[in-house]
């Protein structure tokens, strides 16, 4: 069962000494990840969506369920069915239109297009790869009538759908490989488009000490952080304590409009 690690400081070299001592065997492939990613990094200098593009095209040609986080196929359905699961016990109906944010290649997406109606489900992705493998997905599991849509994005400012229309918007895993300016973006944007009664639920790699990051591929935050950067732009935001209960490393936050729009 993973677990939260709320007090190291990846970047140090004093845990980075000591985690390669633990895992020695994680070292070739960390290195390898360092080069692959210095050389992205070098050819998107100031621009971090299309740095990230590039990682998820390079780790999607290997494997689109490693690609998004998962090693083993049992792995990939297991944390599909703990997202779905959670936003069911909290309340998604058949009926309800839903955005995923950084939709990957349908981990959660498939079972979410199965239960939703037709035509409910809109999934979106900075990578063209990973919508591919998601395709492939929707295929595999036998969901063409359900019209799902998968769209490509360049940011996060929705601006081609429509007010008012998403009763709930998830985002998993995805501000956990975001710098704060995008995910500033996305909250300065989501509201526009959650209905009054909806919720935005993201999750996030939780620090309780320095933020920091490791190859501006994994970012660590604190939750007042996010927590004041929601009520920047005018939404109530909610620790998820329930769903630090599950197996997962990272955290939750629920936002909402204010009570009276
Ligand atoms: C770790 S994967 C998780 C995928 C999916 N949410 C799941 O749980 O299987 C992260 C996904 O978010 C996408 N992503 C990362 N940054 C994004 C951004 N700024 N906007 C939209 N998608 C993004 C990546 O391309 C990748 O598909």
């Amino acid at each position: 069962m993973p677990r939260k690690n709320l007090t190291a400081n990846r970047t140090s070299l004093t845990h980075r000494v000591r985690y390669a001592a633990r895992h020695p065997d994680r070292v070739p492939r960390y290195l390898a990840r360092a080069g692959r990613d210095a050389w992205l990094r070098l050819r998107h200098p100031r621009d971090h969506v299309a740095y990230y593009r590039a990682v998820m095209r390079s780790d999607s040609a290997a494997d689109p369920e490693a690609a998004v986080g998962s090693r083993t196929h049992d792995r990939w359905l297991a944390l599909g069915k703990m997202q779905f699961d959670y936003l069911v016990e909290h309340g998604l109906r058949p009926g309800d239109r839903m955005l995923e944010i950084g939709c990957g290649n349908l981990r959660a997406g498939w079972r979410f297009i199965d239960y939703l109606e037709r035509g409910r489900y809109y999934g979106l992705d900075i990578s063209p790869d990973i919508l591919f493998a998601a395709q492939d997905t929707v295929v595999r599991h036998g969901l063409q009538d359900k019209l799902p849509r998968l769209t490509p994005v360049r940011d996060l400012t929705f601006a081609f759908l429509p007010d008012g229309h998403f009763r709930v918007v998830h985002a998993h895993s995805v501000f956990s490989h975001s710098p704060p300016h995008v995910i500033d973006e996305c909250l300065a944007h989501v509201g526009r488009v959650l209905r009054p009664d909806g919720w935005f639920d993201f999750t996030f790699d939780r620090t309780e000490t320095a933020e920091h990051h490791v190859l501006r591929e994994d970012f660590y935050y604190r939750t007042e952080t996010l927590v004041a950067l929601a009520e920047k732009h005018g939404l109530r935001a909610e620790f998820m304590a329930d769903w630090e209960k599950l197996p997962h490393g990272q955290s939750k936050i629920r936002v909402r409009l204010p009570a009276d729009s």
